[in-house]
């Protein structure tokens, strides 16, 4: 595992549809990287405040690594969400803030072991979006579109980091309960916020609102929607489960490294 920095700078128009022409795919990554640079300076943080307690130098230097990737994937991210604002005319302060007070609200009002349990949570949804990009081929490819390769450069890296978090609050907690009640929290909390920025987003750039909630709902327009949905039910049962491991259940693609 290593920090690599995506060298391509992302000074291509991001677009309403860089995904397969496809508007409400796109929305949904677009609203997907709102959130990201506030969520990763939180996983970061909560990394931190936690690293002085471990005795196993290992687990140490993948924090060290996790925490280089994650200052990576949060400043690229504040570029694309800017850039993404810029091009179609949205206000980035407007859509962050629910992100920002969200995470407010766990810093100052939570314990570290709440917020790291949150981390893990968050990581653990990721890495399923994660696997779930790899299962197309095409993102990873050296001439997929700018826009694919900087998404499987992240993913990339949070399927390698996947279980940097959860190694981290096994040996310092330990305690299954309290992560498996603070995950379905906050897997309820993510949904309300990417419903939030996906409906902004559609609102601001006048599309369609009735189709894109019918498109929510039947979900037929994008081609893999009903397996997506099949993947998170069985990722999501899977961290239930009493023994659950990341590594045991995520595995880096062969074909996923990406062309930076
Ligand atoms: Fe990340
Ligand atoms: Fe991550």
């Amino acid at each position: 595992m290593q920090a690599d920095k995506f060298m391509t700078p992302l000074t291509t128009p991001i677009s309403m549809s860089w995904l397969d022409d496809d508007v409400f795919a796109t929305t949904i990554m677009n609203a997907f990287s709102i959130g990201l640079p506030v969520g990763e300076r939180f996983f970061i943080k909560s990394l931190k405040e936690h690293m002085s307690l471990l005795d196993n130098e290992d687990l140490v230097t993948q924090c060290t690594i996790f925490i280089e990737q994650e200052v990576n994937h949060s400043k690229l991210h504040q570029a694309y969400n800017k850039r993404f604002c810029e091009t179609n005319g949205l206000d980035l302060g407007e859509l962050e803030a629910p992100f920002i007070n969200a995470f407010h609200y766990l810093n100052s009002e939570r314990t570290p072991q709440i917020r790291l349990a949150t981390t893990v949570a968050i990581e653990h949804l990721t890495a399923i979006t994660s696997t779930l990009v790899f299962e197309e081929r095409d993102w990873a490819a050296p001439d997929a579109h700018l826009i694919k390769r900087f998404w499987a450069w992240h993913c990339f890296e949070e399927l390698e980091h996947c279980s940097v978090a959860f190694d981290v609050y096994q040996q310092v907690y330990d305690e299954r309960e309290v992560l498996r009640e603070v995950f379905d929290n906050t897997l309820a909390d993510l949904i309300r916020l990417y419903k939030l920025t996906a409906f902004s987003i559609v609102v601001r750039t006048r599309s369609n609102i009735k189709a894109f909630r019918q498109w929510l709902e039947t979900g037929n327009t994008y081609r893999h929607f009903d397996y997506a949905f099949q993947q998170f039910s069985a990722g999501i049962a899977a961290f239930h489960t009493a023994h659950f491991h990341p590594t045991h259940h995520f595995t880096v693609p062969a074909h996923a490294k990406p062309v930076r």
